[in-house]
């Protein structure tokens, strides 16, 4: 299995790459690519653990051979924002990052499941989609928006509001990775009740959780410690499904479920990325007008990745 990390030497790739490093199957290789010099030196540094995974660095001219032959793709590259930003913001600064690097897989790996972290996410994974789409390689089963920290983050809070086992917590969350289009489906949550209160605080908690840590590393940029395990999370199961496994994600993808292009759901990942998609299921009234009412800022953040590859 190959992984390569696009923008493995920031914040998010450092912690995504050690997560990888210790978790990817034996005999795994891990092909770290960043702009930022240090990226040999990361690479070196992570070689050190002693797993059965092969590291190698890459440079700035070298995406090619990072890329050649992975498996799995996964982005973190790009511009974190600040405080007083929305992830809306960052778009004109990473909307071009996001545009070479999906080149660069049109060329060296096609066929690779492409997991997209790079902010705003409602917005990136359009433009890759419209790249793969250009050069006649798109696949959507193969395209996804990581929206894996919106569920731990749902997960964590849900557990430590009502007193739970974390591990035991399920929640799905729907919708895109920004602000109101965040939707996690509390109405789903087994064996667990919540207030009309408590519904209320959650979902806005859940749905600025990003913003909490922009807010506390105060210019220092963003999350990049629990999004490095989200990713992992998701990168583990894309991985388990390539070899054979049946696994159930959320992700931000081109699906079916009518509410817009681009649209996180539940899915089944296997060999050839996304098996089968699921619906989300019967929403509660809250849910339902929280749906209806985020989704023109989605399709807003959708059309702005489109005409930007137009
Ligand atoms: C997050 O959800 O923490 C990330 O998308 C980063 C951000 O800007 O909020």
């Amino acid at each position: 299995m190959k992984v390569a990390v696009l923008g493995a030497a920031g914040g998010i790739g450092q912690a995504l790459s050690l997560l990888l490093k210790n978790g990817l199957p034996a005999g795994s290789e891990l092909a770290l690519y960043d702009v930022a010099p240090v990226v040999p030196g990361v690479a070196v540094d992570l070689s050190h653990i002693p797993t059965a995974v092969k590291v190698a660095g890459y440079g700035k001219d070298d995406l090619d051979p990072a890329l050649a032959g992975a498996d799995v793709v996964l982005i973190p590259a790009g511009m974190p924002r600040k405080p007083g930003m929305d992830r809306a913001d960052l778009f004109n600064v990473n909307a071009g990052i996001i545009k070479t690097l999906a080149e660069g897989i049109v060329r060296n790996c096609p066929k690779a499941l492409v997991g997209i972290i790079t902010n705003p996410v409602n917005g990136t994974v359009p433009i890759v989609a419209e790249v793969f789409k250009k050069a006649g390689t798109y696949d959507p089963a193969r395209v996804f928006g990581v929206t894996t920290l919106d569920v731990i983050r749902a997960e964590t809070f849900i557990a430590e509001l009502k007193g739970l086992d974390v591990a035991e917590v399920k929640i799905p969350v729907i919708g895109g990775h920004s602000g109101t289009t965040i939707l996690p489906l509390l109405s789903q949550v087994e064996g667990v009740e919540f207030t009309d209160e408590e519904v209320a605080s959650l979902t806005t908690r859940i749905q600025n959780a990003g913003t909490e840590v922009v807010e506390a590393k105060a210019g220092g940029g963003s999350a990049t410690l629990s999004m490095g395990a989200a990713a992992a999370r998701f990168c583990f199961s894309l991985v388990k499904g390539l070899q054979g496994e049946e696994v159930l994600e959320y992700a931000y993808v081109e699906g079916n479920t009518g509410d817009a292009t681009f649209f996180a759901q539940p899915v089944i990942l296997g060999k050839n990325g996304v098996e089968k998609l699921l619906p989300y299921g019967e929403l509660s009234a809250f849910e339902q007008k929280a749906k209806d009412d985020m989704l023109a800022t989605l399709e807003k953040d959708i059309k702005e990745g489109v005409d930007f590859m137009a």
